[in-house]
């Protein structure tokens, strides 16, 4: 791997890590990732961002091959969390710079995460402005987009928008760049990124698109910390396009149907749900949660307008891996879900009503009473299943109309 100028003086001189398929411990990431960081060379020269802590040597290595580290003036901290500064502390040491700018709140995290004693910290305020030479920087508070601390670096004479995690996709590649990449990992990717990641926090994403439309801010590369990096107009306005889409979460004609059997009940009875929306006309994706992990579930519901949960009861409640898909599907807010809830049991059967409740909780339209079946599921059960899929089918065709 080589750093690589995506404009004149400006290098991608960052991380890819092929190994990881487990990211920050909540979310699969079958495609790695990458941890990006942008060296700028000007009368300063700046480095935005740094690198996980595994990614010191590579970022190291790239940066030589550039310039000597030591020639480093200023480190920008557009997010502190330690993907993007558990390399900061060997770099300040290495480069010793002349400043360190970050948020406010990117202070408060800066000085609890590292020991910043005698680090020459500058808190830059949002809309300041930073000559650095030729090159202005106007830094942009987005907090919330996903952190207290988040912030991005626009880059004004060579409209570079260095956007953090904003933008960001899990994909490790000798590419750098988005129209590089097949196309359909490059969406899906950014689509298992923001429903895992950034969902809960639409509301700022919406608020951020139009704050940069109103500002009038032109773009020609978008540079995020994760992933592949857009370069084109036209892929510039498809990430700015797919973030709004994505945003907005509008219901859509499909159906994920996760669920957790010990016996195989449970399993006989989502494949019913699911030939109940077949027959509707309505595709779905089952998926069983002992073969997949929960942010399968939220990469899916990216496509879709339905979640409908299925466990069997054990122990008084749904099955761990269901509880544990319920309590990070919750905790992303999706929006604008129709839901249903079934499952077999053999003596209590609480876990429909439970996952009915969360959904509700979720405020999902829920269809249907929470369907219970005894033990093993007998053809009059399995009709009724049938019946469920074909009813949330009709909700879901009705509300993507409406
Ligand atoms: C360890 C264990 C705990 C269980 N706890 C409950 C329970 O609290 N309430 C209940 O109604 N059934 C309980 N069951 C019975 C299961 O819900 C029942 O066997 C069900 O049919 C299993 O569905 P499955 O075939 O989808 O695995 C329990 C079963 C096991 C093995
Ligand atoms: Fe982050
Ligand atoms: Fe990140």
């Amino acid at each position: 791997m080589r750093p690589v100028e995506l404009k004149k003086n400006i290098y991608w001189v960052g991380a890819v890590d092929f190994d990881i398929r487990n990211f920050h411990h909540y979310s699969r990431a079958p495609e790695g990732s990458t941890y990006n960081c942008y060296l700028v060379r000007d009368e300063k020269t700046v480095l935005f961002d740094t690198v996980d802590a595994h990614g010191y040597s590579e970022m190291v290595k790239h940066i030589s091959e550039i310039t000597d580290p030591e020639s480093i003036d200023y480190i920008v901290c557009n997010h502190l969390e330690p993907d993007h500064s558990g390399a900061l502390p060997r770099i300040v040491r290495l480069c010793k710079p002349e400043k360190i700018f970050c948020s406010a709140m990117g202070l408060k995290s800066m000085t609890n995460l590292y020991d910043t004693t005698g680090w020459p910290i500058e808190v830059v305020k949002d809309g300041a402005r930073l000559n650095i030479g030729k090159r202005n920087i106007t830094f942009l508070e987005t907090r919330m987009l996903h952190w207290p601390d988040s912030m991005v670096s626009y880059l004004e004479e060579d409209r570079v928008l260095i956007s953090n995690d904003a933008f960001g996709q899990n994909i490790a590649s000798s590419y750098r760049f988005a129209d590089e990449c097949d196309r359909s990992l490059l969406l899906s990717s950014m689509k298992r990124y923001y429903y895992n990641i950034v969902l809960p926090y639409s509301p700022q994403v919406i608020k951020t698109l139009k704050r940069v439309q109103d500002l009038g801010i032109a773009i020609d590369v978008i540079a995020p910390d994760h992933g592949l990096i857009f370069r084109t107009p036209e892929d510039v306005k498809f990430v700015i396009d797919s973030y709004a889409e994505f945003a907005a979460q509008k219901p859509k004609l499909r159906a994920v149907i996760a669920y957790e059997s010990m016996w195989n009940g449970t399993a006989k009875m989502a494949s019913a749900v699911a030939d109940g929306l077949e027959a509707e006309g309505v595709p779905y994706v089952l998926i069983n949660l002992q073969q997949s992990h929960c942010s399968d579930v939220m990469a899916e519901l990216a496509d879709s307008g339905a979640l409908i949960l299925g466990s069997a009861t054990r122990n008084n409640m749904p099955m761990v891996n269901m509880m544990a898909c319920i309590a990070h599907v919750k905790g992303l807010r999706p929006q604008n879900l129709v839901g249903a809830a079934f499952g077999t049991y053999g003596w209590s059967g609480e876990a429909p009503k439970m996952m009915a409740e969360a959904l509700a909780e979720m405020k999902a339209e829920v269809v249907g009473e929470p369907l219970k079946c005894y033990f093993n599921p007998k053809a009059e059960d399995l009709a009724k299943c049938r019946e469920l899929g074909a009813q949330v089918a009709r909700a879901l065709r009705e509300k993507c109309q409406g």
